[in-house]
């Protein structure tokens, strides 16, 4: 199976293909979404509240987050692995921002990073991308900054759409070879990924962007409860690991199990 290159994912944008996203932050789920055919992982700063249990993804650190990128790019054949640099392990300076990359792409043996920002960031991206490393964007809502933006809501409505367009552009301009667009008005979505040479991936930007991302937590239904409105649950994991817990919790209560089949 061949390796997903930057490139490989400009040919299908040009031959107007879609492509797929997961995030994964282990080597067992990177095994199946290798073997599905989804074509970018992203092991995400979203580690910090889908695995680290903290509330929001901004306390999770380059060091806790290094370990899971290696678990993923170790797993897989194909896929492409993103390395999802950390709130405050860039924005500092171009020097700073490299520095980080540099350890996910050695130590996480990553294939790319991303972060998030459009226009400000510029100096960031071209930085990277003169060091060798590609870089992958996300503009819209960046939910590092939720604290500065007041909150979870949609980017680019009325007359911010410029603001998205502006920053898209900004992020090509400085070398990104795929912009994430997160909660985005889909027709803003739709603009700016025709007006983009390089792909566009949506969450929550409706269904012109050339490949779509999502939590896998969220889509397969390990997490459960308020989901926002761009998720959509494609399994019930959740129960099925419920129901093992109980059978088993059961089982060894009523001396069921270890049978003889189990016992040396
Ligand atoms: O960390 C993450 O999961 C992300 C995606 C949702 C784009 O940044
Ligand atoms: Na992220």
């Amino acid at each position: 199976i061949k390796r997903i290159r930057t490139h490989h994912l400009r040919e299908m944008k040009e031959r107007g293909e879609r492509f797929s996203m997961l995030t994964s932050y282990d080597m067992l789920t990177a095994q199946v979404f290798d073997e599905a055919g989804i074509e970018i992982l992203l092991v995400g700063d979203s580690a910090s509240n889908n695995v680290l249990g903290n509330a929001t993804s901004l306390p999770v650190t380059v060091d806790e987050l290094i370990p899971l990128t290696r678990a993923v790019s170790g797993a897989v054949e194909r896929a492409m692995v993103v390395g999802d640099l950390p709130f405050g392990s860039y924005q500092a300076s171009p020097e700073q921002g490299y520095l980080t990359a540099v350890r996910f792409m050695k130590e996480g043996r990553a294939h790319c990073v991303k972060l998030e920002g459009g226009v400000e960031m510029a100096p960031q991206i071209e930085r990277m991308t003169r060091g060798g490393i590609p870089v992958m964007a996300h503009i819209g809502f960046t939910p590092q900054s939720e604290h500065a933006l007041g909150g979870y809501r949609v980017q680019g409505r009325g007359d911010t759409a410029e603001r998205v367009l502006r920053d898209a552009e900004a992020v090509q301009e400085a070398g990104a070879f795929a912009v994430v667009m997160e909660m985005v008005p889909g027709d803003v979505a739709a603009q700016v990924t025709r007006k983009l040479q390089i792909p566009t991936i949506g969450i929550g930007a409706g269904k012109e962007c050339d490949g779509q991302v999502l939590v896998w937590q969220d889509a397969f239904g390990l997490r459960t409860g308020r989901m926002p409105r761009f998720v959509k649950q494609y399994a019930d994991v959740r129960s099925v690991l419920l129901d093992a817990a109980r059978a088993y919790d059961s089982e060894v209560k009523t001396g069921e199990f270890p049978g003889p089949e189990h016992t040396f």
